[in-house]
C-alpha cells in the first residue's frame, strides 16, 4: 500500500468518494452548531480539504477538513473552537484568511493503527504552506477523553505516560509532529436539542433533569426537562503547528 494525500481541488474524483470512509461519529455530533455551515469548507475551499488514499488501489483511507481563518498569533485571539472557526471562516472574504484551522480528521477503521493519521496533519500543514498561511491551528478532540468524561480537560490534556509522551493518542500524534499546546477551547462545539431529539439521537431516555454521561461524549450532557432542552458543550485542546516547510 502507498498512502498518499491529495486536496479535493486536485482530486475531485476522490473528493466525490469520501462517503466510502466510515462515519465515526455518534449521531448527536451531526447536530452541532457548526453543521449549518459545514458545506462551505468543501464548496469554497477545496484546496484546503484532504483525502488520504492508497495510490496503488485508489482505496479511500481517510479525510481531513480545515477552514481558513484570521488569527493574531495569540492564545487570547484564537477562535472559540470548531463552531467559531467554521463560522468565522465562512464569513471572511476571499484572501482575508492568514491561518488554517483544522476542523476534523478521520481515518477509516480499516486504515487505523498504522500511524497514517500523521499524513493527514502533514497534508494540512502542506496546504497551509502552499497558500502562504502563517500556521495550522487545531482545536484537537482528544480521542480517549470520552472514557474520562468526569475529568477536567485542563487536567486530562496534561496526562503523560511513563515514557514522557502525552497520554491521549491524538494529542500525542500532534505533539510528535511538533505541535504546541496553546490552551483549552472550553466551548469548541455545542449541540443543542429538545429532550425528545436527544432521546432519538442517543437511544437513551432522559426521565429527569440532570447531567448524563453518553457514549462518544467528552463531557456529560445537561438535560433540562422543564425547559425541554439538552445541551452538550464539547471542550477541545488548542494546538499550533508551523506550516510544512516553514
Ligand atoms: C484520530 C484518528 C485519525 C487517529 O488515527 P489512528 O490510525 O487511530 O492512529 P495512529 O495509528 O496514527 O496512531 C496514533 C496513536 O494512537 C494510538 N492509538 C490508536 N488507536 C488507539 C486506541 N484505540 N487506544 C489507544 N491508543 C490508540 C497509537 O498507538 C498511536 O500512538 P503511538 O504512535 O504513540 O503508538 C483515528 O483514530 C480516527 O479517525 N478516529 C475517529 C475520528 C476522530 O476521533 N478524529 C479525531 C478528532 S477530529
Amino acid at each position: 500500500m502507498r498512502a498518499e494525500a491529495a486536496t479535493y481541488a486536485a482530486r475531485p474524483d476522490l473528493a466525490a468518494r469520501v462517503g466510502e470512509i466510515a462515519d465515526p461519529w455518534p449521531e448527536f455530533i451531526h447536530h452541532a452548531n457548526c453543521n449549518r455551515l459545514w458545506h462551505v469548507m468543501r464548496e469554497r475551499f477545496p484546496q484546503f480539504q484532504l483525502v488520504l488514499f492508497d495510490a496503488d488501489s485508489e482505496r479511500m483511507l481517510g479525510r481531513g477538513q480545515t477552514m481558513p481563518v484570521r488569527w493574531d498569533g495569540t492564545a487570547a485571539g484564537l477562535p472559540g473552537g470548531v463552531d467559531d472557526a467554521v463560522e468565522q471562516g465562512a464569513a471572511l472574504a476571499d484572501g482575508e484568511a492568514d491561518t488554517l484551522c483544522a476542523i476534523v480528521a478521520v481515518l477509516d477503521p480499516a486504515a487505523r493503527g498504522r500511524r497514517l493519521s500523521s499524513l493527514v496533519i502533514d497534508a494540512m500543514r502542506s496546504a497551509a504552506a502552499t497558500a502562504g498561511l502563517q500556521a495550522l491551528i487545531a482545536p484537537v478532540r482528544p480521542t480517549l477523553k470520552e472514557i474520562y468524561p468526569l475529568t477536567a480537560i485542563e487536567s486530562y490534556a496534561t496526562w503523560r505516560r511513563d515514557d514522557g509522551r502525552l497520554f491521549d493518542p491524538w494529542l500525542r500524534v500532534h505533539e510528535r509532529l511538533g505541535g504546541d499546546v496553546l490552551g483549552i477551547a472550553e466551548r469548541s462545539m455545542t449541540v443543542e436539542g429538545k429532550v425528545g431529539e436527544w432521546e432519538i439521537w442517543t437511544e437513551m431516555p432522559f426521565p429527569e433533569t440532570g447531567s448524563y454521561v453518553l457514549p462518544g461524549a467528552l463531557v456529560p450532557i445537561e438535560i433540562d426537562c422543564e425547559a425541554d432542552l439538552g445541551r452538550y458543550v464539547e471542550p477541545n485542546v488548542w494546538m499550533r503547528h508551523s506550516p510544512r516547510g516553514a
